[in-house]
């Protein structure tokens, strides 16, 4: 090959140097490789010593990020063409700095407003987070939450109705509780321009639960809905229609913790679900529940990064070329026995087993990792201890497509331990 190229390009060389750049250059791009990058990168936010939920507010190029330690909304703008961070702006929202600003998610039923929660206030707020980076939210409906319920942490609207897990035992009871009420009637009550105007919840529910609420989804076959509760390690269904609700425990032997969950389509139809393990760790599992309401669980085989992985958070990471497959989050939020990593897993094809282990090591260990967002190209992970976003780029490659050196799978640890 090498001997060839020379032999060329004392040819090329013998007819004159006009002719030998770009013949060379030619020659060179012929036996080039593209150089796949994936590409890391970590933005810095307002010193906090809590950065938790984000999400982006739909159709613009704004991300909503909450730091509860001083309950400040800060708004990001993002690069329209790379997605990547470029300004933020901060907004002190509640009372004061100990409001616990926490739980961030897009209303669809009001298109641009967003749903925020005040876990100390024991509210929910409508917010229209503005047209450009230096505009101040503006709170149009605030929600009481109904006494015993109290400490809304995360927030989510599920058809007509908008949920909360309500992270601190009541004072009247002791118990912990999932909030619902129906929020479709906001327009008609109250001009949408009446700003922050206190409603009342119609058809409001407080479902008892266990210590305590984190995540709230809904299973798209039968209509439940499924609430993760952490300490306890279980997750609680809960039928609408009857208000009948019930415990499907997780078995101690797969890990404990439950906390992320989205609810998925098409080929992972369902919803899954990742367990963050304890202070000794985490297991490298995460789990599924579908149409039949039997819980089914997944374990991530590489030693280094993937049996101790300690779930926090979860994303659909399917794509149409890659098929179906999921972003776990692995923090070292309960125990620094587990890496801050980003994994994007496949299935085997009857979603059986996970097939290839994709591991992103995050560059901060010990930041305690704790949400993941795929936008429309890149990721966005965010790093609660060091009040950094930080950002996954593929260059000159799409994700799931990383071989052979990080995409380990199945038949590659065979051959190795063969
Ligand atoms: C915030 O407001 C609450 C209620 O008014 C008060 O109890 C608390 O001390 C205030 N915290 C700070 C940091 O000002
Ligand atoms: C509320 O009003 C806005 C603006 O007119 C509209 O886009 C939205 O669909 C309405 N939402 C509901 C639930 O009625
Ligand atoms: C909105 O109104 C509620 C109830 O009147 C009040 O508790 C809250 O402080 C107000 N929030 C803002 C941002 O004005
Ligand atoms: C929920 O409860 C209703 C009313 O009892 C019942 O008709 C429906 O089948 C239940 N849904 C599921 C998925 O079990
Ligand atoms: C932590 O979790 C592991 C795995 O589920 C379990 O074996 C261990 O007993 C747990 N430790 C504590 C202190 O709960
Ligand atoms: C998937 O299911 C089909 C039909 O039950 C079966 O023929 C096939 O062997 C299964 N494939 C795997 C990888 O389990
Ligand atoms: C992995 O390979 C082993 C041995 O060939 C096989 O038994 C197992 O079913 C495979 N698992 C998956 C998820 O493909």
């Amino acid at each position: 090959m090498l001997a060839q190229a020379l032999k060329k390009s004392l040819v090329v060389a013998a007819l004159g140097l006009s002719a030998v750049l770009p013949t060379a250059l030619a020659q060179q791009s012929a036996n080039a490789n593209t150089l796949v990058s994936r590409r890391l990168t970590e933005y810095l936010l307002p010193v906090a010593t809590e950065t938790h939920e984000f999400a982006r507010v739909p159709n613009t190029n704004f991300v909503l990020l909450s730091q509860m330690s001083d309950s400040a909304l800060i708004k990001i703008e993002l690069d329209p063409a790379t997605e990547a961070p470029i300004a933020w702006q901060s907004f002190p929202m509640g009372r004061n700095r100990s409001s616990q600003l926490h739980g961030v998610w897009p209303s669809t039923l009001y298109p641009g407003l967003m749903w925020l929660t005040l876990q100390a206030e024991n509210q929910l707020l409508l917010v229209d987070p503005g047209r450009t980076l230096a505009s101040k939210p503006v709170v149009v409906r605030t929600l009481d939450i109904p006494v015993p319920g109290n400490g809304p942490h995360c927030v989510f609207e599920i058809g007509n109705r908008v949920w909360a897990g309500l992270k601190v035992a009541s004072p009247q009871t002791g118990q912990y509780y999932v909030f619902s009420a129906d929020v479709s009637q906001l327009n008609a009550t109250i001009p949408r321009s009446g700003s922050n105007t206190t409603v009342a919840a119609r058809d409001p529910k407080l479902y008892p639960c266990l210590n305590s609420p984190v995540f709230i989804k809904e299973e798209p076959a039968t209509g439940l809905i499924y609430v993760t509760q952490d300490a306890d390690s279980s997750i609680m269904q809960i039928n609408v229609t009857s208000g009948a609700t019930a415990q499907l425990p997780i078995p101690p032997e797969v890990g404990n913790n439950a906390v992320g969950m989205i609810t998925a389509g098409g080929a992972l139809s369902g919803v899954w679900f990742t367990l963050a393990g304890n202070a000794t760790g985490g297991t490298g599992t995460f789990g599924h529940i579908g149409a039949d309401g039997q819980m089914k669980f997944f374990s991530l085989k590489q030693p280094m990064l993937g049996t101790n992985a300690a779930l926090l958070h979860i994303a659909d990471a399917s794509t149409v070329a890659g098929g179906p497959a999921l972003w776990l989050l692995s923090t070292s939020l309960l125990s620094s026995n587990s890496p801050d990593a980003l994994i994007r897993v496949t299935f085997d094809a009857n979603l059986t087993a996970v097939a290839d282990e994709e591991y992103v090591s995050m560059l901060t260990q010990n930041a305690m990792v704790h949400r993941v967002l795929p936008l429309d190209t890149t990721v966005l992970v965010s790093e609660l201890h060091t009040f950094t976003l930080a950002q996954l780029a593929y260059v000159h490659t799409v994700a799931g497509q990383w071989l052979p050196a990080e995409a380990v799978t199945n038949t590659t640890v065979y051959t190795q331990a063969g």
